[in-house]
């Protein structure tokens, strides 16, 4: 088929033409952006799971139904090396700008004050001028060096000036498990007061599986979020995320070339985006045949063995490869941190610095304690077929 019409999108974050099987988080989400224009808000979202799931572009989307009912917005990622400070705090500039008018009520007027003392707090050269007179606007003082006091400030600020305007600020958190100890503390503490005092605030939290656990050993109020496990796709949405792309394009899937590639993909969305892909690509027909697939599957299983699987394997030390290997026998399913060692011949405790580097990294993860498990699906098949 035309690669120029390909409608598959292998790649994180990227968005797909089709994003099935998250109905339950969208509708949610959306009853909650309406009743918090109703003045009453909701507990955040947390969304978690393995890699390759869809937790950033699910977020993404939800960011987009925020915005598509004007709400004030702020995406980020954790983990970038920046911190949660000046990553909020840049990531309000760009909707401030949008809401700043001379007309500003004295709400917004406030927020923006604030928010101006919030980027002094992180940022002494650079300023942000809204082109606005703040001089006498009430506001500001987000710049005591507290996290909790100048993000708590800034968040009630912004929020009440969108709620002014009969909306609110939608904050949205990827990889929200490389966020500090103190960082994820403090979010909840505002999380929390936030919604005891009713703010037009809605916090969406995505991460690896350790999220939940990584959530409740910082502060208590943990247990009152929403939390939905982000899996693989059902057999009906798998169906639909192969199906719905190429039929926009007018193409049709034969049963056995679309059965080929669910069984091939597990149903992980990542897998089925490269797999689609490259099954587009081999087909020259008027549909997409058998033959295609099996081609397509051969040659997705070897884009994701250099690009998917090898990012992360590339980024190990012959140590932490000696670990994951030992991981291996169980496949995707956990393994106990005991048993990894004496596979390895190697007391547990002399092992600590490699699995918790590897958690570090985000490659494994401790479903219960005592034990390990990939954080990636198909990793152990990808370590099996590696020969360094
Ligand atoms: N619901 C869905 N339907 C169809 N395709 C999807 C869906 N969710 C994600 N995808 C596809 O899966 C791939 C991975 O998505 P995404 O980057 O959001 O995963 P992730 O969970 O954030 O992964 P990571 O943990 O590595 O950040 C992308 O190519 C995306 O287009
Ligand atoms: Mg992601």
């Amino acid at each position: 088929m035309d690669p120029v019409r390909n409608p598959y999108a292998p790649g994180a974050g990227r968005r797909p033409s089709a994003l099935v099987g998250r109905d339950d988080v969208i509708d949610d989400w959306n009853i909650s952006l309406q009743r918090a224009e109703r003045g009453k808000t909701d507990q955040p979202m947390i969304l978690y799971g393995l890699r390759g799931v869809g937790k950033t572009v699910l977020l993404s989307r939800l960011r987009r139904d925020a915005e598509d009912r004007d709400w004030l917005t702020v995406q980020v990622e954790a983990g970038s090396g920046r911190g949660l400070r000046d990553m909020v705090g840049e990531g309000l500039y760009g909707p401030l700008t949008d809401l700043a008018r001379p007309s500003a009520g004295a709400r917004l007027l406030r927020a923006l004050k604030t928010a101006l003392s919030f980027k002094a707090s992180y940022d002494t050269s650079g300023t942000w001028n809204f082109g606005i007179d703040l001089s006498e606007a009430s506001g500001g003082a987000a710049d005591s060096g507290v996290l909790l006091t100048d993000l708590g400030k800034v968040v009630r600020d912004v929020s009440l000036a969108a709620g002014d305007d009969g909306v609110g600020l939608a904050l949205l958190i990827d990889e929200a498990q490389d966020l500090t100890a103190e960082e994820i503390t403090t979010l909840a503490a505002i999380m929390q007061s936030a919604a005891t005092d009713d703010l037009p605030v809605l916090f969406a939290l995505a991460g690896l599986p350790s999220l939940p656990q990584t959530l409740a050993e910082a502060k208590s109020y943990s247990e009152r979020f929403r939390y939905s496990v982000i899996e693989k796709l059902d057999e009906s949405a798998a169906h639909r995320a192969i199906e719905e792309p190429a039929g926009d394009e007018g193409v049709e899937w034969e049963a056995e070339a679309l059965e080929h590639v669910i069984a091939a993909s597990g149903r992980y969305p990542y897998f089925i985006q490269q797999f689609g892909q490259e099954t587009w690509n081999a087909a020259d027909g008027t549909s997409i045949e058998l033959r295609d697939a099996r081609v397509g599957v051969a040659s997705g299983q070897g884009q994701l063995d250099n690009g998917f699987f090898r990012a992360r394997w590339d980024r190990t030390t012959t140590a932490e490869k000696q670990y994951l290997r030992a991981m291996c026998p169980e496949g995707d399913g956990g393994v106990g941190s005991g048993e990894v060692a004496n596979r390895l011949q190697r007391a547990i405790g002399s092992l600590g610095p490699a699995r918790a580097n590897l958690i570090h990294k985000g490659l494994i993860y401790a479903p219960d304690h005592g034990i390990v498990a990939f954080t990636v699906p198909g990793m152990a098949g990808f370590i099996a077929r590696q020969l360094d």
